[in-house]
């Protein structure tokens, strides 16, 4: 094992993480796995990304050390994108093959399933989204939480939201105790004020850092941003409902340490392990000079999601064309790759 770096509640280790399990994590040890492994893609990017046809084997035996090391208590949250299959507008199916391996056949249980929205992504893939425009911008990463059982340690208080404006008016205003059409039997209570409302399992997150110590870092020192960073406020929100303070909290594909950062600031103990030399040397500058538990946390944002459809009539000038008979197959005429930035 190479630790390369230790703080007050955690550790950076260099090292293939299934070795590491399985030579440095006792049995039932762990509170909480927080992790974005290596995507499935169909086009290898430089971080170890696995080809989706081989990822379920690939990934069975990381899923075996998890549950090993996982307290029965605990619980292993996986932030997972999704990719097309090449060349034809249409999903893979690994993450969801991930899932049902992970639970037919290692036992761990759906404890239930997140999305993130990065407001900020790109539309992409291009060829489909912005040229053919056959299918929409691809925005969500789903997170599985699974757990070893029905009955993972978890608090939802740890994670309210502030209450929407009409969720205000009609605590200020009063409502009255009615079924509603759904069935669902709305009582006085609804209207008592909590201080904050319980999150949806649709969490919005930008991932828009730009200017943050760590990218300074890295830059100063001539090495490698990580190109798939998540942003802070997807582990923070699975760290605090899902563990207690001195904690132990492990990513396995470590990355540049987002985990670890938090964690710090969270007082929980934790390790990130990576095997890409270039991003270990980077994530210590999360770290380095910095004081213990002084890690800043991103500013809270609020977001408003627009009506998708509310800009067309379905009758109206701004959009006459037909539906494409050949489902986009081909390009329309004079349809060229936009310029960049477009
Ligand atoms: C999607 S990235 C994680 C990024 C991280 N969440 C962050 O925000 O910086 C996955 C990482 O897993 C690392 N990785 C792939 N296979 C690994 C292995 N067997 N052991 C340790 N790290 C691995 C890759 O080098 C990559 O940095």
């Amino acid at each position: 094992m190479t630790v390369v770096y230790q703080t007050l509640f955690g550790k950076i280790v260099h090292q293939d993480s299934l070795d590491y399990m399985r030579e440095s994590i006792a049995d039932e040890s762990t509170d909480l796995i927080f992790t974005s492994p290596p995507f499935g893609l169909v086009r290898k990017k430089d971080y170890g990304n696995v080809a989706a046809h081989v990822y379920v084997e690939w990934f069975r035996e990381f899923g075996l050390e998890f549950k090993r090391i996982l307290k029965d208590s605990g619980s292993l949250v996986i932030d997972i994108g999704g990719s097309w299959i090449p060349g034809q507008p249409t999903r893979s199916l690994y993450h969801f093959e991930l899932l049902i391996m992970l639970c037919r056949e290692l036992g761990f249980h759906l404890a239930q399933e997140f999305y993130w929205l990065n407001p900020a992504r790109l539309p992409s893939p291009a060829e489909w989204v912005t040229i053919r425009r056959v299918r929409v911008k691809d925005a969500i990463d789903p997170v599985w939480w699974l757990s070893k059982t029905p009955w993972p340690r978890a608090n939802n208080r740890r994670v309210l939201a502030p209450y929407s404006d009409s969720m205000k008016a009609l605590l200020k205003n009063g409502y009255k105790a009615k079924a509603r059409p759904s069935g669902h039997d709305i009582s006085e209570n609804f209207s008592i004020d909590n201080g904050a409302s319980i999150p949806p399992n649709l969490l919005v997150f930008p991932n828009t850092e730009s200017n943050s110590g760590y990218q300074r870092y890295c830059k100063e020192n001539k090495l490698k941003v990580h190109p798939a960073r998540f942003p802070s406020q997807l582990p923070e929100f699975f760290i605090r409902m899902l563990t207690d303070t001195g904690d132990n909290v492990l990513d396995p594909f470590g990355g540049s340490c987002v985990t670890g950062e938090v964690c710090e600031r969270l007082v929980r103990n934790w390790t990130c392990c990576e095997i890409v030399d270039e991003y270990v040397k980077g994530a210590i500058g999360r770290f380095a000079g910095v004081e213990p538990g002084q890690t800043r946390r991103a500013d809270p944002q609020q977001y408003k999601i627009s009506n998708p459809a509310s800009r067309w009539n379905g009758t109206g000038s701004e959009n006459p064309k037909r539906l494409p008979k050949d489902g986009g197959q081909r390009r329309a005429q004079g349809k060229t790759k936009p310029a960049k930035g477009k």
